[in-house]
């Protein structure tokens, strides 16, 4: 128990380069396939494909698809902020802000972030790395009177946690990058890895191994107390105690 817990705890975004010299073995990349196949889904639809992509030349192509910021996207992330690392560990949800570039966390240019943004490509985002798994949904597929069919999405949320454990278990760096579900990425992905109209892309990781030492941030989270509530909403009364 206490060992799926620390690895839980230990799972974690990183975002920065990867090694392109040092590609993920095949034996584990089936493995984290092997964890995907696990996943818990709707109605067991299994409504999910996921492409693995280690092709040099793909990978460049695809890193040279536009990916601007939308507006909303801009706006929202700034609202989300936190200015300092105390500000931070007071709200225990979100990012910090020094994650992002200077222009992203000042108010007066977020405009020109948008518009600068329009030549930006996903190559950004996704900077160097020896593999994507880009992970889509099929359509067609739907658990029982779904609406909008968000319970095919909650299980593309359990493919991604069970890949994520198990890359972590592995010692593999695993970033997840959803502005491969923005419509104008996919639209670029889906023509160059010829995957049909029926099948949405959700969103991708990139795998590899971290060139550098992480970089050391900090990572909150709200206490069980904050968000647990015992036998009605709002009753705070401490159900467990604090290990
Ligand atoms: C559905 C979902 C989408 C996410 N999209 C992105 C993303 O596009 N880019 C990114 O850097 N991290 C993304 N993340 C990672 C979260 O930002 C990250 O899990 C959260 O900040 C907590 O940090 P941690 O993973 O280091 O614990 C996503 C996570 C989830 C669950």
């Amino acid at each position: 128990m206490t060992n799926i817990l620390k690895l839980i705890e230990e799972r974690h975004s990183s975002r920065g380069r990867f090694d392109l010299e040092r590609p993920v073995i095949k034996q584990d990349v089936r493995q984290i396939l092997e964890a995907a196949r696990w996943a818990p889904t709707a109605h067991n639809m299994q409504n999910f494909e996921i492409l693995v992509v280690d092709d040099k030349k793909l990978l460049e192509k695809i890193g040279n698809i536009r990916s601007p910021l939308s507006d909303e996207f801009v706006r929202e992330n700034y609202q989300q902020l936190s200015f300092s690392e105390k500000e931070l560990r007071q709200k225990k949800v979100g990012l910090l802000a020094k994650m992002f570039p200077p222009s992203w966390t000042d108010p007066a240019m977020l405009d020109e972030v948008v518009r600068e943004s329009r030549a930006r490509s996903l190559q950004e985002t996704i900077k160097d790395g020896p593999m994507l798994l880009i992970v889509i949904r099929d359509s067609r597929k739907r658990a029982p009177a779904s609406e909008r069919d968000v319970l095919g999405i909650m299980s593309l949320g359990c493919v991604m946690e069970n890949m994520w454990l198990m890359a972590q278990s592995l010692g593999i760096s695993f970033h997840v990058v959803s502005a491969f579900s923005a419509s104008a990425v996919e639209e670029e992905v889906r023509k160059l890895l010829d995957i049909p109209e029926y099948m949405k892309i959700d969103f991708a990781c990139r795998l590899g191994y971290r060139i550098s030492a992480p970089t050391k941030y900090v990572r909150v989270r709200r206490n069980v107390e904050d968000f647990a509530h015992y036998n009605r909403f709002g009753n705070k009364q401490r159900m467990l105690i604090e290990q």
